[in-house]
């Protein structure tokens, strides 16, 4: 993962630390800064996040050339000498690395051999050493031959006013406007800066300087083409709320408001034409996370829907196992990123099969999007806390959508009645739970059906934000071996949002109740009285209609996510070791 930016022009280090906190949603182990001025690479590493590095670097506001980065660790631990910028064996040659090398140590016990010292122990430290001192394209594209696995790569040299970069499997991006240049892992970088960005391939490298860039690939020139800055940033402002996390909750109205306008708008309604007249025989589904239990809503709306044979399966698996695909088959990528490596890979693996290719993702210029044959956009504007809410609330709802589609039904009406509908309970009874959960060490969550999906999703939540090791269940598997970790200190959520299931799923809350567990339950039906004292607490899900339940039901859990967290005195933001955007297998 990681984030890199490098930059040519006036305030440097300004400019390098904004472009970092753009990244940071990239990893914020550790974060570091490198400028060239007067000959000299001025170097500043810091343990933690971009906030720990930035009070340390003073702004010089002058013209200079650097390079920076925030790191999500994957080999070595963290600390000084793992964070980057890595340098060249003679220390002329400063260079920030976002991948993974996978012959790293084969290469590293190689330069020892040549008596080459090392004073960390990550991957992207060996690709630093591989260099003298030299820097130019022949010595960058032998040391790029060396490689294998993922990288996106800026370096910078103390005799250069240029920045070198090369790219294989990891986003990179280059902007140059008015004698000022730009290297990001995102364009996103770019919005204050240009109005258009160059997007590198994998296979390419080259250098920019203040007014051009040039890219090779095999020692070739590439002619690139510019593309616009057309995609939209949702604020940086919080709004009045205190976390990204919070606000994002909230925001899942926007995102249900925006599919309405947009997929009753010619275009998108001509690519689900497009889907819709191909020659299907089955479909997967296929993501990671949240994405993947998007994905198996989808699945639910799709078998409900159509007569497909429909699998949903997760990208960190998919591609070890023998699946049955081919030309007629629709592979349905799902990603608010769409950068996360495992769901590439899978990509990669059905396009070798032939398959149709559809991905549903958050980022238009993402990789996943650039290679799907379809794009399916969520509409939910940027997603910043780590943990996803409201890009799953609109993944969920363009599946929808799209059973809809592949059904030859109408979606609109059903969509405009839910947006009516749409709740977000009142904060009281969610913070007064929160305060109970966040003294415990596991907790259960139990549904049925679709509910079992949202328990799944409900349990991660809590889990990524809180720390608290939560465990989701279908309730009926709980009697054949879970069971025996329940008694009088245990406390188990459970979700019951389908009236067939009502009573099974009463049914199997009264078990955890005569064997002393605590019950909390979410639901948008009447419990009778004879039920009642079962559960310890009851929270009330305004009802909507049945295929929407899912949704109604998750806002309130990922409120009790966000508040469980604040209650341990955790960042619901940047949840420890995680990082937002995924991009290592
Ligand atoms: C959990 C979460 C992750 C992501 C997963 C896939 O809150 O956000 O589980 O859903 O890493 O990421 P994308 O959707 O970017 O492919």
């Amino acid at each position: 993962m990681c984030g890199i930016v490098g930059y040519i022009g006036e305030n440097v280090e300004k400019i390098l630390l904004e472009g970092l906190s753009i990244l940071e949603y990239r990893g914020y182990d550790s974060a570091g800064i490198a400028v060239l001025r007067n000959g000299k690479i001025e170097l500043n590493k810091r343990v933690g996040k971009v906030e720990v590095l930035k009070q340390s670097v003073k702004d010089k506001k002058k013209f200079g050339i650097g390079i920076a980065h925030t790191r999500w660790a994957t080999h070595g631990k963290v600390c000084i000498e793992n964070a980057h910028p890595q340098f060249s064996r003679g220390g002329d040659i400063a260079i920030v690395h976002n991948g993974i090398i996978e012959n790293y140590d084969i290469l590293k016990a190689n330069l020892i051999k040549d008596g080459v010292r090392f004073s960390g122990d990550t991957d992207s430290e060996v690709i630093a050493k591989l260099f003298e001192d030299k820097l130019n394209l022949k010595s960058l594209k032998v040391v790029l031959q060396k490689l294998e696995g993922s990288y996106a790569l800026v370096l910078l040299s103390k005799y250069q006013n240029k920045l070198y970069f090369a790219k294989n499997k990891s986003p990179l991006y280059v902007a140059v406007e008015n004698g000022r240049a730009m290297v990001a892992s995102d364009p996103s970088c770019f919005v204050n800066f240009s109005k258009k960005y160059f997007d590198i391939s994998d296979g390419e490298y080259g250098f920019i300087d203040k007014n051009s860039i040039n890219v090779y690939n095999k020692g070739i020139k590439v002619e690139k083409t510019s593309k616009s800055i057309n995609f939209k940033f949702s604020s940086q402002k919080m709004d009045g709320y205190s976390h990204y996390m919070i606000k994002e909750i909230y925001q899942c109205k926007d995102a249900l408001n925006n599919i309405i306008q947009n997929y009753n708008l010619k275009n998108i309604q001509s690519i689900l034409e497009h889907i819709k007249n191909c020659n299907i025989n089955r479909i997967y589904i296929i993501g990671c996370g949240t994405a993947y239990h998007a994905g198996l809503i989808g699945k639910n709306y799709l078998k409900n829907q159509t007569n497909f044979e429909v699998n949903c399966e997760l990208a960190s698996e998919f591609i070890y196992q023998n699946n049955l695909i081919d030309d007629k088959s629709l592979c349905i990528f799902i990603s608010q990123s769409g950068e996360t490596a495992d769901t590439i890979s899978a990509l990669k693996y059905c396009q070798k099969h032939n398959s149709i290719t559809l991905s549903i993702t958050n980022v238009e210029y993402s990789t996943l999007a650039k290679q799907s044959r379809f794009v399916l956009p969520i509409f939910a504007e940027q997603e910043r806390a780590v943990a996803s809410t409201k890009a799953y609330f609109a993944q969920v709802l363009v599946l929808y959508i799209l059973s809809k589609v592949l059904a030859k039904k109408e979606y609109i009406t059903t969509l405009k009645k839910f947006q009516k509908d749409l709740s977000f309970n009142s904060d009281d009874i969610i913070i007064k739970l929160s305060k109970i959960i966040s003294l415990k060490d596991q907790l259960f969550f139990i549904g049925r059906g679709i509910d079992y999906i949202t328990c799944q999703e409900g349990a991660l939540k809590l889990k990524e934000v809180s720390y608290i090791n939560c465990q989701a269940m279908p309730s009926g598997e709980l009697k054949h071996g879970t069971l025996a970790l329940i008694d009088n200190k245990s406390l188990v959520i459970t979700i019951i949002t389908d009236k067939k299931l009502l009573k099974k799923s009463i049914n199997n809350a009264c078990e955890i109740k005569s064997r002393g567990g605590k019950l909390i339950l979410f639901t948008c039906f009447k419990i009778s009285l004879d039920f009642k004292n079962v559960f310890d607490y009851i929270v009330k899900i305004k009802p909507t209609l049945d295929e929407f339940m899912c949704l109604q039901s998750i806002i309130p859990l990922q409120k009790l996510a966000y508040f469980t967290a604040l209650q341990k005195g955790n960042n619901p933001d940047m949840p420890r070791n995680l990082a937002k955007s995924v991009t290592v297998e």
